[in-house]
């Protein structure tokens, strides 16, 4: 029988399960345009109604990687990479592909935009004066021959058919579905033609999944795919109850991030870079254990070699970090009781970073770097009456209200909690 688009988007509406050639030909045609938006946009609807099993989304990843080019390496040094499925305060990335790079590894790092409260690599590093996050193919292969590592954003090459079909959910409602998203976010990961990957799924009011549940179910596809097609694959669970590090911004989680390879700055971030960069180097064969892994990488913060890397990674990219990157001017949110910091809305203060003019309402608006918001609790801390909860680095217009409105998004109360764990779970195949 000829191929029918419209016969297998009944099929999966009916709840079938679509086979190799019927998942290929859709996604072929649809990157060459012979099939439309419309039936791609009901094939989405009904994947997210219908869902589909481990093989479909593996078929499905598959075909959207094979929409584009996958890189290729020589086999001397394994090419590893991390993906964060998005928080606040998320500036892992920055520190851990030079610290990666330093194990000499090769991480040709694919990132994004900040999408809803959640803030963008590509975003943080656009603060540094010259910084490019729009290399070509080949730039991105000689810097990360060359230097060791890239930060940049995905080039038209790498998975088109995610690239159509991601604004097409977006206007369709059909984004949060876990097959839909398992194969966005795969098929731009694999394209950078990796031996491993660690993921770093968010848990908690500032991420994405707000329960332990739906970050299992997430990370367990994520996992499943990325070993089925060959690439080593891990997934940890995280906790996003609190901000990462203590900066929400751009140009301010950049700072964060220089001050953290000096080995000056927040644990929970080290740890957690650490962490997930052990996962990669056990998995590439270059430590033995999660302990030693860790330890490896600290060596690179304490020797200063993490951070000489990442001015070289600056600097390939066309960006220069001594030139002044403008902070606006502080004011705090006050507490307005005594007590224990118990919960933080997360995602509120994602979204008041936005506010702020530190984050995009629409694609087409412009960032204002300077913007932020620093957290001067964690939750478990005891507080007065009147101390300062945060920071807030705001354009003159902004002051008068910022203060309250972000000191609403803690929540204080007489009796004491505990601290929340960092690292939740972790889902693998590998030992
Ligand atoms: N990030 C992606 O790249 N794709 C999704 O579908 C969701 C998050």
């Amino acid at each position: 029988m000829p191929f029918n688009p419209a016969n297998v988007i009944a099929r999966k509406r009916d709840g079938a399960a679509l086979s190799r050639a019927e998942i290929a030909d859709f996604i072929d045609g649809f990157t060459k345009g012979s099939i439309p938006d419309y039936q791609m946009s009901a094939l989405a609807m009904a994947i997210y109604l219908r869902g589909m099993s481990a093989d479909e989304t593996a078929l499905l990843t598959e075909q959207m990687l094979a929409s584009g080019v996958t890189m290729q390496w020589d086999g001397v040094a394994a090419c590893v990479d991390k993906h964060s499925t998005g928080g606040i305060g998320d500036k892992v990335s920055l520190l851990l592909a030079p610290l990666l790079a330093c194990c000499g590894l090769r991480v040709p790092m694919i990132s994004g935009r900040g999408l809803g409260p959640t803030g963008g690599t590509l975003d943080k590093l656009e603060s540094i004066p010259g910084f490019r996050t729009d290399l070509s193919l080949a730039e991105i292969d000689e810097m990360t021959n060359r230097v060791g590592c890239v930060i940049t954003g995905a080039s038209t090459e790498i998975a088109p058919a995610d690239r159509k079909l991601y604004a097409l959910r977006d206007v369709t409602a059909t984004v949060a579905s876990i097959p839909l998203i398992t194969a966005s976010i795969m098929s731009k990961k694999l394209a950078e033609g990796l031996d491993a990957l660690v993921l770093d799924v968010k848990v908690g009011s500032g991420a994405f999944m707000k329960t332990v549940d739906a970050a299992s179910e997430l990370a367990r596809s994520l996992v499943e795919t990325g070993t089925r097609m060959g690439v080593k694959t891990t997934a940890l669970l995280s906790d996003m109850s609190q901000p990462l590090g203590k900066m929400a911004g751009n140009a301010i989680e950049v700072d964060e991030a220089v001050a953290a390879l000096a080995g000056d700055t927040a644990d929970d971030l080290i740890h957690l870079t650490n962490t997930l960069g052990a996962e990669l180097l056990v998995a590439s064969g270059i430590a033995t254990t999660i302990e030693e892994g860790r330890q490896r990488l600290q060596q690179h913060i304490e020797s200063g070699r993490g951070l000489e890397k990442f001015r070289e990674m600056v600097s390939a990219q066309g960006g220069d970090l001594d030139t002044h990157r403008p902070i606006a001017p502080a004011t705090v949110a006050e507490a307005t009781r005594a007590g224990f910091v118990s919960a933080i809305d997360v995602e509120a203060l994602g979204y008041e970073v936005i506010h702020l003019g530190g984050g995009r309402r629409v694609m087409s608006d412009s960032i204002d770097h300077s913007v932020g918001i620093e957290t001067l609790v964690a939750i478990g801390d005891r507080v007065e009456r009147g101390q300062p909860l945060a920071r807030v680095f705001a354009s003159s217009q902004n002051t008068g209200r910022a203060g309250a409105a972000i000191a609403s998004h803690f929540t204080v109360q007489d009796e004491s909690v505990s601290t929340p764990p960092l690292i939740i779970d972790r889902i693998s195949d590998l030992p």
